[in-house]
């Protein structure tokens, strides 16, 4: 359980955030290739003139092997100070699913900072970020759909997730798993106790007058952001529509399903800022990513606004 709840406080230099998501550094690297300079992301990002950027999960499976080589390559893009990450599913893969805080400490040593289940504030916006999970109900039947997700998706083959036992003797600890595969009723669970922290902080009075509140997660929020639906949907996104309904959210930058694609639900504007894998193909549907990915605050010195 991740105990550091302190906001996490982005100085100001020109108010432009970029939120990307599934870089999947591990992927290009096997492969003797970068993922930003794979989809032309170095040329067309003002990388110096970012205040920030946030890794909306799937940096690289495996993190305890894999994290540092894929700090490495950030730092040569932001400042690890000016980098923000939290877990998407991948993140999980060869570890536990319970591992945020040894995850924590990874991103800490780079000096990048980690933000699952956390506040961010730069000017006059708030950002939550959360892995979010889902909950299987997009299609109405979450049985069905968690019995698709564990037949077809690698989650519950690679993430494991420790076992809560008490102190075990020699003799007990021999026949005792100290760690099982997941379930998707785990997920289910988790995406549960997530979205709670989400509502109660979206439910906090924003600290700014008129300022702007943004979410951030690796899972989707919606079906208008999830293009072609089919069975397996429900596994990368949620159909939240109450929580819109009920919360003033100025934008919801996602990634986990590598479409994107954008849509306005009711007045939020929903981005999937997915890089994705190498020699994924993107389909003419999609829009650019170096524009979807960049939040600019209309702060002290503003201008315009990409997310109105
Ligand atoms: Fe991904």
């Amino acid at each position: 359980m991740i105990t550091s709840r302190t906001p996490i406080e982005i100085p100001w230099k020109t108010g432009k955030v970029a939120v990307l998501a599934d870089l999947h550094h591990d992927s290009y690297n096997k492969i003797g290739r970068e993922p930003f300079e794979s989809h032309a992301l170095d040329r067309s990002l003002q990388w110096a003139e970012l205040d920030a950027l946030i890794i909306a999960g799937d940096l690289a499976d495996a993190p305890f092997s894999n994290w540092p080589a894929a700090f490495a390559y950030l730092r040569r893009f932001m400042a690890p100070s000016q980098t923000i990450i939290f877990p998407g599913n991948h993140d999980y893969y060869a570890a536990c699913l319970n591992a945020d805080v040894e995850m924590e400490k990874l991103a800490d040593a780079a000096g990048v900072h980690f933000a699952q289940q956390r506040e961010l504030r730069h000017g006059n916006d708030r950002y939550f970020c959360t892995t979010l999970w889902k909950n299987f109900s997009m299609l109405g039947d979450a049985q069905v759909a968690m019995n698709v997700a564990h037949r077809h998706m690698n989650d519950y083959a690679q993430i494991s997730k420790r076992l809560e036992t008490g102190p075990l003797s020699p003799s007990e600890l021999l026949g005792h798993p100290l760690q099982v595969a997941i379930t998707p009723e785990d997920i289910q669970a988790l995406h549960k106790a997530q979205r709670r922290w989400l509502e109660d902080q979206l439910a906090e009075p924003h600290w700014a007058p008129n300022g702007r509140s943004f979410v951030v997660t690796h899972h989707g929020p919606h079906p208008d952001a999830a293009g072609q639906i089919d069975d397996l949907t429900p596994a990368f996104h949620s159909d939240l529509t109450s929580l819109f309904d009920e919360h003033r959210i100025d934008g919801w930058y996602f990634g986990h399903s590598h479409r994107r694609l954008a849509a306005q639900v009711g007045s939020t504007a929903v981005r999937n800022v997915s890089v994705g894998f190498p020699f994924e193909k993107h389909g003419p549907e999609e829009l650019p990513l170096e524009e979807l990915c960049l939040v600019l605050a209309p702060g002290p010195s503003r201008r315009n606004s990409t997310v109105e």
